[in-house]
């Protein structure tokens, strides 16, 4: 039961897109944490329009949490959206999960947002054995940006920020496809695919990586 908490204490970084598409790319679950349930909404769109909904279930609380990764098989993938703040229910996630993914928007007030978040995993290491850090995804980048100066200095100044080799650059066809309830992959637009597709490749491989090096 690979589980992927997707998580920032920011708002509008684009956590339900990503959790979203990652759930389109696995074929997984999704536990939906935020209280604007996003994603059990989007997911309601799908039987509207005739497409199979995706398992999703919305999770107020650690007990409800647990109960729902006892009833998960060994074989399904859980995608975890979170809500933009800080709370127990989201330390427990970030803590439980076998990666979890921070999107992030390459910008000055993003400083210290991403600041903030590292000083949460900062605090969880102290409260366990496992090794906690977050893959900084960088989200939203404009098509032909390659500087990613501002991001970069912030994960490199903090353990436990790592930062993704995938890009999401801004593309209208994420939020046109997430209104509709398809994933990028039920469109017909390639090159937003291959980035998910990408993705999906790099979890694979950090996942394969923690396992082989404990
Ligand atoms: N790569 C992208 N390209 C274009 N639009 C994007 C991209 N990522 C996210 N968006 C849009 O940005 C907005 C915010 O994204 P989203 O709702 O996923 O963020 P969030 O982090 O879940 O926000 P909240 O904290 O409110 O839950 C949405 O309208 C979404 O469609
Ligand atoms: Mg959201």
């Amino acid at each position: 039961m690979p589980v992927i908490t997707v998580a920032h204490t920011k708002g509008g970084v684009g956590k339900s897109m990503i959790s979203w598409n990652l759930a389109g790319a696995f074929n997984g679950t999704i536990l939906d944490l935020d209280f604007q349930q996003s994603l059990s909404h989007n997911n309601d769109l799908r039987k509207k329009y005739g497409l199979k909904p995706f398992k999703v279930l919305e999770i107020n609380s650690v007990e409800e949490f647990l109960q729902a990764s006892k009833k998960a098989s060994l074989a399904e993938w859980i995608i975890i959206d979170t809500g933009g703040f800080d709370d127990d229910l989201l330390r427990f996630v970030i803590t439980y999960a076998d990666i979890v993914i921070t999107p992030a928007l390459e910008s000055n007030t993003e400083l210290f947002g991403l600041q903030t978040f590292g000083r949460i995993l900062n605090d969880l290491q102290g409260q366990t054995m496992k090794n906690v850090f977050s893959c900084v995804l960088l989200n939203k980048i404009h098509p032909n940006s390659t500087n990613f100066e501002v991001i970069k200095t912030i994960c490199d100044a903090d353990e436990k920020l790592v930062l993704m080799d995938t890009i999401i650059r801004e593309r209208s066809i994420y939020k046109k496809s997430f209104n509709v309830g398809k994933t990028i992959f039920e469109t017909t637009n390639s090159v937003a695919k291959a980035e998910f597709t990408a993705l999906k490749k790099e979890i694979t491989k950090r996942l394969a990586n923690e396992i082989v090096n404990g």
